[in-house]
């Protein structure tokens, strides 16, 4: 673990969002896992977990802060869990696969596939 402060405060502080549009996605379902493998892990007393409100990344929740940062993850799923987990609040450095802007990465394929296929589908109307 890594510390943090000159104290040797090695603790993290974990918000996932429970804002409208997160919810919906499965906060529940994150919170639930996440609190199992902080327990898990052996860190229960070294990572408070907070519901809180909306983290201003509605369109790619849940979303999930961990301080000290904040670091911001995003479509956090279990498997994103397990990550953040193990790599991050027990390995001291951020489950990169799933920061926020892994997920801006990966999303932009997404959305020029949806371009494609209504390009595919004008083109399928003119025949
Ligand atoms: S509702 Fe979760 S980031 Fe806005």
């Amino acid at each position: 673990m890594v510390s943090h402060d000159e104290t040797g405060d090695t603790g993290y502080r974990v918000h996932v969002c429970f804002g409208a549009n997160c919810t919906p996605r499965g906060s529940r379902t994150v919170l639930t896992s996440l609190i199992a493998a902080v327990h898990e892990a052996g860190l229960s007393g070294r990572v408070e977990i907070l519901a809180t409100s909306c983290r201003d990344r509605c369109e790619y929740g849940p979303s999930v802060n961990v301080y000290p940062g904040p670091v911001f993850y995003n479509e956090v799923s279990d498997e994103a869990v397990a990550d953040i987990v193990a790599e991050h609040l027990l390995g001291g450095r951020p489950a990169t696969n799933w920061l926020f802007s892994s997920v801006l990465a990966r999303c932009q394929p997404t959305r020029n596939r949806a371009a494609d296929r209504a390009k595919t589908a004008q083109r399928g109307r003119r025949r």
